[in-house]
């Protein structure tokens, strides 16, 4: 933990009520207390499914029912979890006026299941399927059944609405996230190892942009020496929950908040 000896807590919490324009940018390491594993260490996903071979777009295109076997799990797993207290405490620091918006880079849709209203998914989401040949759209749902491989009304495989490696990010969603960036009082790094671009170049906009950098994370990233400003160290559950604790006493005691009425 940074922040120069005094209580981190308490110190990420005094700037999230005095700037009141925090944006939140979040990695696979929120939805792990939901059950759906992250991407990178001992459990993760690619300690089981190389990414070269099952997770980038050239992958899709030459073996689209071998990247269909990683997808499948992806879907079903992401299928079947709902919302963690993080996603909800996340959630309530929206409703309080505290965050303004959530950068995600998870697929799975529950900062939305939530009840985050602004959320940016800059990795898209599992939730709608596409046609690589002629684009048609269909909710996954409708078209996914575990061990097969979905088709499209033309008769091609269809592709989950997500960005695989050597993919473009959405440009309304890279633009959208950017500008969150450059504009946002703290920028809350929730649950992210920092290690794939150009998401990863988020904390360092905020940054450069005069954004106070908080990372929550249960270890520290590329990040914590170089951009963070306050590293709660933990999990995200637990320490957004600390952070609304401290943040809902301060308004109790806060002498802006009316007396009794
Ligand atoms: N609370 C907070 N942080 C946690 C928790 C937790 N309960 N559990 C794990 N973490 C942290 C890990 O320490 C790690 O830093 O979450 C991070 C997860 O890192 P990754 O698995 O690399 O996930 P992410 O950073 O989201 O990956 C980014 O890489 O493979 C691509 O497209 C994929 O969107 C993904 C991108």
């Amino acid at each position: 933990m940074r922040a120069g000896g005094s209580d981190p807590i308490r110190e990420a919490v005094r700037l999230l009520a005095e700037r009141r324009n925090a944006v939140a940018l979040t990695g696979a390491g929120i939805s792990v207390e939901s059950g759906i594993p992250s991407f990178r260490g001992a459990q993760g996903m690619w300690a089981k499914y190389d990414p070269m071979e099952y997770a980038t777009l050239r992958a899709f295109l030459q073996s689209p029912r071998k990247v269909w076997e990683m997808l499948s799990e992806m879907v079903s797993v992401c299928g079947g979890a709902v919302p963690n207290a993080a996603h909800k405490w996340l959630a309530a620091l929206e409703e309080t006026g505290v965050v303004r918006a959530v950068i995600t880079q998870n697929v799975d849709g529950l900062h939305q299941a939530a009840g985050s209203r602004r959320v940016i998914e800059y990795h898209g989401n599992m939730e709608e399927l596409i046609c690589v040949f002629c684009w048609k759209r269909y909710p996954t749902r409708e078209r996914w059944t575990p061990g097969a491989v979905p088709l499209c009304d033309c008769g091609e495989i269809l592709k989950p609405n997500v960005v695989l490696f050597g993919e473009p990010i959405p440009w309304l969603a890279q633009e959208q996230a950017e500008e969150e960036a450059r504009t946002c009082g703290v920028l809350l790094v929730i649950g992210t190892s920092a290690q794939v671009s150009p998401a990863c170049d988020i904390p360092r906009i905020a940054k450069e942009s005069g954004a106070a950098v908080v990372e929550i994370n249960t270890e520290p990233t590329p990040l914590t020496v170089s951009v963070t400003d306050i590293h709660l160290r933990g999990s995200a559950s637990e320490v957004l929950r600390r952070l609304l604790e401290e943040l809902s006493m301060d308004d109790e005691t806060s002498p802006s908040t009316p007396s009794g009425h």
